[in-house]
């Protein structure tokens, strides 16, 4: 793995018709897709259809209540579960065991079982740039200082700390001190009981390669990004959290709403805007912060062959 940060996409890969094309057959067709909580799929052998890269899968349970996947297409797809969540794999041939696919990530994120939590919100915002922006915003650990200067000021980002994990990437950084409030952390909603105190700050983390996901003290949240277009994304938001009706949720939705779509969406759509001018350059603004863009790269590329 490279260890000073270098971006190694060219500019066409944020807005080709063709780049869109590959990165849906090579990388979304052929590797472990989020389709949501088990309870997404219906108990009465009822469908739930996702479109994987360019091709369709079918979840339902078979009659002793397991999961199974098929390719609308004929082709045999698989189906697993971690965390509670479903996953499916457009490609059972070349699909390894979701566990293994996953591999120390699981690991590295905390105290935190999603399965015993429950959905408190689900909705989508919509962002004008390619998806891979919105990844790279997601673990360019630099922009922490300055673009959520005000709405994430109660984290200590120098004492963040982010490792790779394979192909995915796992981040915390505590609450600053002197703000170790509880009260200041939770943002509306109560701590989750079964989490260690240690995992109170900003836990944000990616699942390679279009599924960051991020925790708080009473909070675990998704936010699957789907790429509609070389220049459209779909971000979509789940939200999970303690069993309770004392949660406070249109106020926590105002608050992720403003980090994830009016600061980190709008940056991603400002860079998109660049992204075609014939004087734009990719380059990394810190060597060290933004080295996870670099091995995001590498993974990309490996998997389109370019
Ligand atoms: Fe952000």
């Amino acid at each position: 793995m490279t260890a000073t940060a270098r971006f190694l996409l060219p500019a066409e890969a944020y807005w080709s018709e063709e780049w869109f094309a590959l990165e849906q057959r090579a990388l979304f067709g052929r590797t472990w897709w989020f389709v949501g909580p088990v309870s997404d799929v219906p108990s009465d052998g009822r469908p739930v259809v996702v479109e994987v890269g360019d091709q369709f899968v079918a979840v339902h349970r078979d009659a002793s209540g397991r999961l199974q996947a098929q390719g609308l297409g004929g082709r045999r797809a698989a189906v697993d579960v971690w965390a509670g969540f479903v996953f499916v794999h457009a490609d059972a041939e070349v699909a390894e065991p979701l566990a293994d696919w996953l591999g120390d990530l699981p690991a590295n994120i905390g105290t935190f079982r999603p399965d015993e939590l429950v959905e408190v919100a689900h909705c989508r915002f919509e962002v004008a740039s390619n998806w891979k922006l919105y990844i790279e915003n997601h673990i360019d650990v630099y922009h922490l200082w300055y673009l959520h200067e005000q709405s994430l000021a109660d984290y200590d980002h120098p004492r963040h700390r982010w490792r790779s994990c394979g192909s995915h990437w796992a981040f915390y950084e505590p609450p600053r001190e002197g703000v170790a409030d509880a009260a200041q952390f939770v943002r509306g909603f109560p701590p989750i009981s079964h989490i260690d105190r240690d995992d109170w700050g900003s836990g944000a983390h990616l699942i390679f390669p279009n599924l960051p996901f991020a925790t708080g003290a009473g909070f675990f949240m998704t936010y699957q990004c789907l790429p509609r277009g070389p220049r459209h994304t779909t971000i979509d938001l789940r939200v999970r959290a303690e069993p309770g009706d004392d949660h406070d949720v249109d106020a926590f939705v105002a608050m992720v709403s403003t980090v994830l779509h009016a600061e980190d969406g709008l940056a991603c759509e400002r860079i998109q805007a660049a992204v075609r001018s014939p004087d734009f350059a990719v380059g990394p603004l810190a060597a060290a912060h933004e080295l996870p863009i670099t091995h995001f790269h590498e993974r990309l590329l490996d998997r389109v062959g370019r």
